[in-house]
C-alpha cells in the first residue's frame, strides 16, 4: 500500500510545475516536429572549436595558412550562431512551456554571453588575421571554447533533463 502524501506537503507544490502551460514545451520553430534550433546550434560549437585549433597550430608551426583558417572559421561560426540565437530567441517566446522556465533564461544569457565573444573573436582578426592570433585571439578562441562547452552542454540540460522542445504529453499528472 502506498502512503498519500501529507496535506502540508501538498500545499508547498512549486506553482509554477503546476502552471496549466508547464508541459506545453513542444518546439515551434521546426521542421517535422525536429526543431531548427538543435539542428543548427552544431556550426557554431564545430567552428569555435576549429578557430581554437587553428590558432594553436599557427602558434605551432608559423604557417600562415591557419590564421586564414580562423578567419572563415570565426565568422561563419559567429553568423552560423547568430541564425542559431535567433530560432532559439524565437522558441523562448513562443513557446510557453519554455517561457515559463528558468533554465530557458539561463541558457539564453550564456548563450548571448557567448554569442559577444564569437563575434569579437572574428572582429578582432577582420583587418589583420596573423597579426590578431597572438595573444588576443588565441586568448579569445580559448575563452569561446569554454563558454560553448558550458552553454552548449546547458541546451542538452534543457533538452534532456526538462523535455524542452520535446512533445509531451499534457494530460498526465505532474
Ligand atoms: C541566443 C539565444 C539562444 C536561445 C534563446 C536558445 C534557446 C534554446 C532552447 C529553447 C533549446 C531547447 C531546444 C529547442 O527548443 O530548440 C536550446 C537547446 C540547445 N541550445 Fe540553445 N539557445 C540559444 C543559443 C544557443 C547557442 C549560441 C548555442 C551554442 C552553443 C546553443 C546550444 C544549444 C544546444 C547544444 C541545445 C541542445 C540541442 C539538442 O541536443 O537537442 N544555444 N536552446
Amino acid at each position: 500500500m502506498t502512503a498519500r502524501p501529507r496535506k502540508s506537503w501538498r500545499r508547498f507544490r512549486d506553482p509554477i510545475h503546476e502552471h496549466r502551460n508547464f508541459r506545453l514545451t513542444e518546439s515551434r520553430i521546426a521542421i517535422a516536429g525536429h526543431p531548427l534550433h538543435a539542428m543548427l546550434v552544431a556550426f557554431p560549437i564545430a567552428l569555435c572549436m576549429c578557430t581554437l585549433g587553428a590558432d594553436a597550430l599557427y602558434w605551432w608551426t608559423g604557417d600562415l595558412f591557419w590564421p586564414r583558417a580562423a578567419l572563415w572559421a570565426s565568422g561563419v561560426g559567429f553568423l552560423m550562431g547568430l541564425l542559431a540565437g535567433i530560432a532559439g530567441t524565437a522558441e523562448l517566446l513562443l513557446v510557453p512551456g519554455i517561457r515559463i522556465r528558468a533554465a530557458s533564461w539561463t541558457h539564453f544569457i550564456l548563450a548571448v554571453m557567448l554569442l559577444s565573444l564569437l563575434g569579437a573573436n572574428w572582429g578582432l582578426r577582420l583587418t589583420d588575421p596573423a597579426g590578431a592570433v597572438l595573444p588576443w585571439g588565441l586568448l579569445l578562441s580559448f575563452l569561446a571554447a569554454g563558454m560553448t562547452g558550458m552553454t552548449g552542454w546547458h541546451g542538452g540540460k534543457l533538452v534532456f533533463d526538462y523535455g524542452v522542445g520535446t512533445q509531451q504529453d499534457h494530460r498526465l499528472p505532474p
